[in-house]
């Protein structure tokens, strides 16, 4: 398990905004292995949510590069990127981003839908997943009806229902009580032992962190490797 999964080179991030400028990211290295749970800390406003959207394509670097075995994954169409992201890679975001219209069972099963998954299978690889965030009981709530908390685990449900080989989560445990947080720690590390699953977990949980098998620290936009906070 020594094989890079991705890996970045001097990533650049400067929003510009009419005259105003300013520089996110300053030259960030980093290299994840498969099977990695890396953890990635730093201050508020440091530039760790702006690294893992470059680091999943949805957004692009102002200098650099960011590559997925070896492939430069900001150098394919649209609709590679799409079908990267639906079919290897999970993405928790910091603020959910759950489909209002749509109960908590049918967000965790929209992406096993979208990568043509009968809806009978779909409902139920769902419905397993929603149990063991221990959401079974409400599978049926739209994203109005859930505390933040369960808003989050549908979230995290979402991200992993597809077996991705590399899962980008930005907070996953930010809303959540140490119990629930020790469980979605648990649930982390199943699907690493399971399915080999790579982790970049960005957190202001140092319990989390401390638990994952490497901590960077982003000051200012930069990277510094880390044994532990
Ligand atoms: N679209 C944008 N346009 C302009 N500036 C932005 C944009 N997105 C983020 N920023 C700025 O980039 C900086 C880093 O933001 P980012 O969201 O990456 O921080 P963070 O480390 O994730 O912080 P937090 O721990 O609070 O989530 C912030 O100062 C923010 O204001
Ligand atoms: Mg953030």
């Amino acid at each position: 398990m020594s094989e890079e999964l991705l890996v970045c080179k001097g990533l650049f991030k400067t929003y510009e905004d009419g005259s105003f400028s300013s520089q996110v990211l300053k030259g960030v290295d980093l290299s994840v292995k498969q099977g990695e749970l890396l953890a990635i800390v730093g201050s508020s406003g440091s530039g760790k949510s702006t690294l893992l959207h470059l680091l999943g394509a949805l957004d692009k670097p102002s200098q650099g590069d960011v590559y997925y075995q070896g492939q430069n994954i900001h150098h394919w169409k649209d609709n590679k990127q799409a079908k990267w992201r639906n079919q290897q890679l999970g993405f928790i975001y910091q603020f959910h981003h759950l489909l209002s219209e749509f109960s908590a069972l049918e967000n965790v099963a929209m992406p096993l839908l979208i990568a043509g998954m009968s809806i009978k299978e779909a409902t139920q690889k769902s419905q397993d997943m929603l149990h063991r965030v221990g959401l079974e009981a409400r599978v049926n709530y739209r994203p109005a009806k859930l505390s933040g908390g369960e808003r989050q685990r549908v979230a995290i449900a979402r991200a992993l229902i597809n077996d991705p080989q590399l899962v980008l989560a930005d907070e996953p445990t930010g809303n959540l009580d140490a119990l629930s947080a020790e469980s979605v720690y648990q649930l982390l590390r199943s699907l690493n032992a399971e399915l080999g699953t790579a982790f970049v977990v960005v957190t202001h949980d140092l319990a989390l962190a401390n638990k994952l098998d490497r901590v960077e620290l982003m000051v200012n936009g930069i990277l510094q490797g880390k044994r532990d906070v």
